[in-house]
Order: C-alpha cells, then structure tokens, then sequence
C-alpha cells in the first residue's frame, strides 16, 4: 500500500506522513522545498522510525515529476498537498499562484491516471466558499466569488480533479480544511515555514517566544462578536486522521461516487480575540498585540458543519483549542531552544 504525498515535508503533510506509517501505509515523499525542508523528515524518522523516501523535485516539471512513478510504479494513491498557500502573497502575485499551484496539479494528476493510482486526495480549503453569508457551512454552500487568488486555485483546483478523473478509474476526495493549527504531541515536528507565517497560531507562538516584538490583529471591526475575523481551528493531528480515513475509503472501496468532499473542521467559530485570549491563559503568557486595518483576501466569519466527514469516514476530531494552543506553544518552545 504505497502511498505519495506530495508537499510531504510541509506542515500539514509531514503530519499526515506519520498517521500515514502508523496506519501501515508505505510512504514516498515529493517536495521542492520552496516552503519547507528535509527536517522534518528527520522528525518523522525519530518518531515513527521510518526513513521515508524523498524526491526533490518541483512538481511543475512534469518529466522530473515522473521520475518518481518511475522508481515507484506501484504507487497506489496520491495526496496531493504541494501548493503555495499564503493569501496575501496571492494577492500580490496571482500569476505564481496559478503557476504553480495548477500546473503542479495538472502534472500530477496526469501521473496519476498514466500511472493508474486508485486514489487521489486533494487539499482544497474552506476558502473555495469565499466570504458566505452564514455559517455553519456544508459540502452544498454555494460558492461565493473567491476572496483571493489562492481562493481562486482551490475552486478551479477541485473542478480541474474533478473534471480530469471523471472517466478514469481514479476516485477522488477533495477535502476542504478550515484553519490548521498546532503540533505534534511529541514536540518533535510543528509549523516551521521557510517564509515567514502568515496563520494566526504560529504568529503567536513567535511573538511569545520573542521571534516578533508584537503581532497584528488585522481588524476589530468586522461584524462579528468582538469585531475580529471568525475562523474554526482545527488540530494538524486530527486533519491527518482525516486523509488516512480518506484513503482508506476509496481503497476499501466504500466510496461509490468517483469524486467525494468533505468539510474537515471542529466546527466551532473562535475569533482571532479569543484565541489570543486562549493562548495567554492556558500558558502565562502575555502577547504584545495591536490592531491594525483588515487584510486584503481575509473573510469575516467561516466555521464548518463536518457531519459528512463523520457519517461517512468515521471522522471525528478529538483535540480542542487547548490542545491547539499546548502543542503548538511546545513545539515553538522546543524549537527555539527554550
Ligand atoms: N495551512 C493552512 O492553513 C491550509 C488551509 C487550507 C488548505 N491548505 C492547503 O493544504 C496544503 C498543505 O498546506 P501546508 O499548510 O502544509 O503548507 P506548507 O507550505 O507547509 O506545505 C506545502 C508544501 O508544498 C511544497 N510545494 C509548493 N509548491 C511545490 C511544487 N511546485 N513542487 C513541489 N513542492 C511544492 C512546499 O515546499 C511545502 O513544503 C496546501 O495545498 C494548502 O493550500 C492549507
């Protein structure tokens, strides 16, 4: 059962390569570093003790792309994480953001069906419902225009899988994450981005740890409970649990569909106030933070209805915002030497 994750050094998938192996998956990774690097792999060895396989290439290379089917033939699934992924940066460079994200994506899943995979698992994001009216939000909210060009990628990303695998044996799920956040429990692996974040969490952690002499809150006047932007905070752990399932799914055969989504988030809105408020009291300590204006691309309120995930995976999310905030300020303590 071998399975290539794509983007796999990155945050939420070097996560999702350790659920993978724990699951008895066999893992091949491909990543071109543009936002990540191999040290991660490194933790996933000490963790799992497992030396995954790497490939170093930038999936917009479609002949470097093959070579790693070529050395693996008998992969039998893709999740495909590999992306740029900052809002802001997008809206400053939409042409990379297409570049890159769509044509990696194309590459990909021309591999894909060349190669006969079984399955393909997308990284969509709650993004594609853009600046919705109400929330919660399920899989048949329709789609506002996309507040970003990264937002953009993610709509037209999951019409290009859809539309490519639709006369393919390939089944696909799209999974539409909400807001990751936090560590792994052993400290050992967490968000470390070659560019500087741009998600609320490791902000945070940075400007507690004094990487930042103080953060941004980009508005405090949105109409929401405390005039800061609303988002629903999921644990990287649980978000991993959800492609295994995922995987699991179209591999067992369950899915009947050739294209499934699903939403993966707790469910619950905290606002950007909240949270700071959370991290201070769950660890002592106090976060230098000013409000600034609102930031291009940011939408005011998203929270997920996740009953789809839960009805027909079998996912439910086990970590809070505790455990979110404890993770990650672990994580950030350990990696900075504290
Ligand atoms: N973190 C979030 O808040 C969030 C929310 C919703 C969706 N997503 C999506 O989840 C996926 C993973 O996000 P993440 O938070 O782990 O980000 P990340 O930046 O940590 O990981 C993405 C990885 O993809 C790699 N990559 C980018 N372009 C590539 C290319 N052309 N070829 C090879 N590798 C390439 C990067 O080096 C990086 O390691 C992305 O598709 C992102 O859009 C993330």
């Amino acid at each position: 059962m071998k399975v290539l994750v794509t983007g796999g050094t990155g945050y939420i998938g070097s996560h999702t390569i350790i659920d993978l192996i724990e699951n008895g998956y066999e893992v091949v990774c491909a990543d071109n570093g543009i936002n990540s690097d191999t040290s991660s792999l490194a933790a996933i060895k000490k963790i799992t003790g497992v030396d995954v396989p790497y490939f170093h290439v930038d999936l917009c290379d479609l002949n470097a792309s093959e070579t790693i089917f070529i050395a693996h033939p008998d992969i039998i699934g893709i999740i495909h994480f590999a992306a740029l992924k900052s809002v802001g940066e997008s809206v400053e460079k939409p042409l990379l953001y297409f570049r890159n994200n769509l044509e990696s994506l194309i590459n990909i899943l021309d591999l894909s069906i060349k190669y006969g995979t079984k399955a393909f698992i997308f990284s969509s994001s709650c993004t594609v419902y853009g600046d919705v009216e109400r929330s919660p939000v399920d899989e048949n909210t329709p789609w506002q225009e996309a507040a970003s060009p990264y937002g953009r990628t993610k709509q037209i990303g999951e019409q290009i899988v859809t539309d490519s695998l639709k006369n393919t044996d390939v089944k696909s799920i799209l999974l539409r994450y909400f807001n990751p956040a936090g560590a792994h429990p052993t400290a050992l692996l967490g968000e470390s981005p070659i560019n500087p974040p741009q998600n609320l969490v490791p902000i945070i952690t940075e400007t507690a740890i004094g990487k930042r002499s103080k953060m941004t809150v980009f508005g405090n006047d949105y109409p929401t409970r405390d005039g800061s932007c609303v988002r629903d905070y999921i644990h990287v752990c649980d978000l991993a649990r959800a492609h295994t399932l995922s995987l699991k799914y179209i591999l067992e055969e369950k899915q009947k569909q050739q294209n499934e989504i699903f939403n993966v988030g707790i469910g619950n809105g905290l606002s950007v106030l909240e949270v700071i408020t959370a991290f201070e009291s769950l660890t002592g300590q106090k976060l230098n933070y000013d409000i600034g204006d609102r930031r291009p691309g940011d939408v005011m309120s998203i929270y997920s209805n996740h009953n789809k995930a839960t009805e027909k995976l079998g996912w439910i999310p086990e970590m809070d915002v505790a455990d979110i905030m404890n993770t990650a300020w672990a994580w950030e303590m350990k990696r900075t030497g504290k």
